[in-house]
């Protein structure tokens, strides 16, 4: 045997069939435009099972090579030009700053509960593909069978059932975690919240990706912290070296990451990194907040880890949260915070006493009866695709100039707009035909984003379609008029 030919027999099965497609498609046999085999033929075709040619028709997509169009199928994709380039690391001020978003976040946060526009920007799951018929389920059979108990206080950290599901899950992304490490919290910025004033007090500084998502900034805000920013790769995130130089030049009392695609960045960082991330503050006794709330919404083959799996001194605070995945309206979500555990579940009383019961017993139902998995193998395909369809469509219809991430996971896109083009003035444009995206502005206290806007692609649907070409002509016009448009 070749070796050329025992490397392609190691080569996993779904690699193969991607490879085979990609051949027809470079030789012309598969043209594009074309639809290739259903998922179902292929595999009939090929006898491998429906998630190898999945995990193919994912590879092919991510290439670049197919996408996918919804009750369709997958089809060659039809060259629209060069791709446009991805945003380039960020180059935030060197110094810390206070946060004042929050007319602007009430704002953007009001428009985007507004049903009659279409909403493009706000990091809204898709509400047709929560398991919501299940939850609903679950829900009316807990409250017609529990007893009076579950009307009486629920105390921190929170109900057991609940944090027993949560440590075994925990191990999927290489860390372990038992019951007694975790504290039940209402949504992942409660949790957020509650580490924060753990370990810092008002005027102190905390060092953060730029550009990190404005909830996050809203709870500096709020405890009266410094934000410093650290520039941010849109691959592999947050800059150890700038950081370092950070550390050394300031007294960081905290960072906070998103390590696992960042919110608007996408950025993804990888294990390796994030275990010379966790041990760089070690040195400098620093805890990290890492906020890992979809952390399992990956394209990937396999979960990426949390910090947490490489944190040896109870440093890393792990946050997350079901919101993007089962419910964002049950408001639970949970803290793994190491060493500040007690403090954590002090604040956590004080705060709120506790996370409503019925919420949390209907989330360890789903997860102890296996449904959280089969729930989350749909979302990664479903937002795989969706990511890849808006961004193929921005390529389609924003002006030369504009650059967009790639993502490995989430639902973001972090879109860069030509250098004269204004997000808050497209923002007012964007209003006037019915339409929100989210501006730039948000994502940072110190402007550093003023051309970009992020876009969710949870949904693709033919009016969010519409109104993405109808977004792409105002940033035309407005590249073409410069901010003289207002
Ligand atoms: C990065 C990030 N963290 C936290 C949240 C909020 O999580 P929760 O609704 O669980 O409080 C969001 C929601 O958009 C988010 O994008």
């Amino acid at each position: 045997m070749t070796s050329q030919e025992s490397l392609s027999r190691e080569k996993f099965r779904y690699e193969q069939i991607a490879s085979d497609i990609a051949t027809l498609i470079e030789k012309g046999t598969y043209q594009p435009g074309m639809q290739i085999l259903s998922v179902r033929k292929m595999s009939q075709q090929q006898n491998v099972s429906i998630s190898s040619v999945l995990q193919a028709y994912q590879l092919l997509e991510n290439q670049g090579l197919i996408e996918a169009r919804p009750q369709s199928g997958y089809y060659v994709r039809t060259a629209s030009g060069e791709d446009f380039p991805e945003p380039e690391i960020s180059s935030p001020s060197l110094d810390p700053s206070h946060v004042n978003l929050h007319d602007l976040m009430m704002m953007a946060m009001r428009d985007s509960l507004n049903p009659k526009l279409t909403q493009l920007g706000a990091a809204m799951p898709n509400l047709e593909l929560l398991p919501t018929e299940r939850i609903n389920r679950i829900m009316a059979g807990l409250a017609r069978t529990a007893s009076k108990d579950i009307h009486g206080y629920e105390l921190p950290p929170g109900l057991e059932e609940l944090r027993v599901q949560i440590a075994k899950r925990a191990i999927l992304s290489g860390c372990q975690l038992s019951p007694g490490d975790i504290v039940i919290t209402s949504g992942g910025v409660e949790g957020i919240h509650l580490c924060l004033h753990a370990v810092c007090k008002p005027g102190d500084i905390v060092a953060i990706e730029s550009p990190m998502y404005f909830g996050t900034l809203q709870i500096l805000e709020v405890h009266g912290l410094r934000a410093l920013e650290i520039p941010t790769n849109p691959r592999d995130g947050i800059s150890l070296g700038a950081l370092q130089f950070a550390i050394e030049h300031n007294p960081i009392k905290a960072v906070l990451t998103i390590s696992n695609f960042n919110n608007p960045l996408g950025s993804f960082i990888p294990d390796e990194k994030k275990k010379d991330l966790v041990k760089l503050l070690a040195r400098y006794d620093i805890p990290l907040i890492d906020n890992d709330v979809s952390g399992e919404i990956y394209f990937t083959e396999k979960r990426p880890m949390v910090t947490k799996a490489f944190d040896k001194k109870g440093l890393v605070m792990l946050c997350s949260s079901f919101s993007k995945d089962i419910s964002p309206s049950l408001r639970v979500g949970w803290v793994a915070p190491g060493r500040y555990k007690n403090t954590v579940e002090w604040l956590k009383f004080t705060t709120s006493v506790a996370t409503g019961t019925l919420p949390q017993m209907a989330i360890a139902q789903f997860l102890e009866s296996g449904g959280y998995d089969h729930q989350l193998r749909r979302i990664r395909r479903e937002y795989a695709s969706n990511v890849a369809l808006l961004s193929q469509a921005v390529t389609r219809t924003f002006p030369a100039g504009t650059r967009v991430t790639r993502p490995s996971g989430g639902f973001v896109l972090w879109v860069q707009l030509p250098e004269n083009v204004d997000s808050l003035e497209i923002y007012k444009l964007a209003l006037e035909n019915n339409i929100t995206i989210t501006p730039g502005y948000l994502f940072s206290p110190t402007n550093q984003f003023s051309n970009f806007i992020r876009l969710n692609a949870a949904a693709w649907t033919f009016p969010i379609e519409r109104s993405l070409v109808r977004l792409g002509d105002l940033v035309k016009e407005s590249a073409e008029h410069g901010k003289s448009l207002y």
